[in-house]
């Protein structure tokens, strides 16, 4: 498979503390890939260092090309997008001014979203969690990336909503071409939506494969 994202050896530190340990991962073309974990074990910072905002050594490999210590906007030029943890919205700004502080052509977003292109004056503090999300999901696609980066997109909503937010990312990969790489505590939407995961647990990658022969981790690592 041709790859759009290859890690190698990433190692990533917080003054003196080393988060993440040698990790290396890949997302193929057109792949959808999760990454799950507990809490702390360095899958924001993997995000992170991927897109260029946190000290770290290692090879990463973007689109063919090595992007070692080329800043955050170029790697967003070169076709990276992240939706954050906490989605990190402008709330106080309409849906619509929210989406063009990214872009311009909203086309895709709204065909995307339709509910969006509906409420798309409305203030965003004044939408669902739900909507929320789908707000900031529609503001990384306005980037037109390769990869789209999600960080736990399930977060704080209820399980019908969790299920159209993974319609939407499967949507995302099948219809745009778009690969995926999402993390994920919630097992059930990183299964619908990838069909390969690593499992990151204090800062190293401890099991890899197909999501179909993965079944059993979530008793291994998400049972308390
Ligand atoms: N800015 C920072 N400065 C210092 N340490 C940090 C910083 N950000 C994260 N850490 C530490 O790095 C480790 C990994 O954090 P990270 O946020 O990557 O974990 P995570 O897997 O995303 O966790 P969660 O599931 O809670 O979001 C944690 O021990 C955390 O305390
Ligand atoms: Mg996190």
């Amino acid at each position: 498979m041709v790859l759009m994202l290859d890690v190698k050896g990433l190692k990533a530190f917080y003054d003196e503390a080393e988060v993440l340990r040698g990790v290396n991962i890949s997302v193929g073309k057109g792949e959808a890939v999760a990454i799950l974990g507990p809490n702390g074990a360095g899958k924001t910072t993997l995000l992170r260092a991927i897109c260029g905002l946190v000290r770290c050594r290692g090879k990463i490999t973007f689109d063919g090309k090595k992007i070692n210590g080329m800043k955050t906007h170029e790697r967003i030029r070169l076709g990276m997008a992240i939706c954050p943890e906490g989605r990190r919205l402008f709330s106080n700004l309409t849906v619509e001014d929210n989406l063009l502080l990214a872009g311009n052509d909203l086309d895709v977003a709204y065909s995307l979203f339709p509910r969006l292109r509906e409420r798309r004056k409305q203030l965003v503090k004044t939408m669902s969690g739900g909507e929320q999300q789908m707000v900031a999901i529609a503001r990384a696609l306005m980037l037109k990336p390769k990869l789209l980066m999600l960080d736990e997109p399930s977060t704080g909503l209820a399980p019908i909503v969790v299920g159209a937010i993974g319609d939407a990312i499967s949507r995302i990969r099948d219809e745009f071409g778009i690969s995926i790489l999402i993390v994920e505590q919630n097992i059930h939407l990183a299964f619908r939506v990838a069909s390969r995961a690593y499992i990151l647990v204090n800062g190293e990658v401890v099991r890899e494969g197909k999501t179909s022969e993965l079944q059993e981790i979530e008793k291994e690592y998400f049972e308390v």
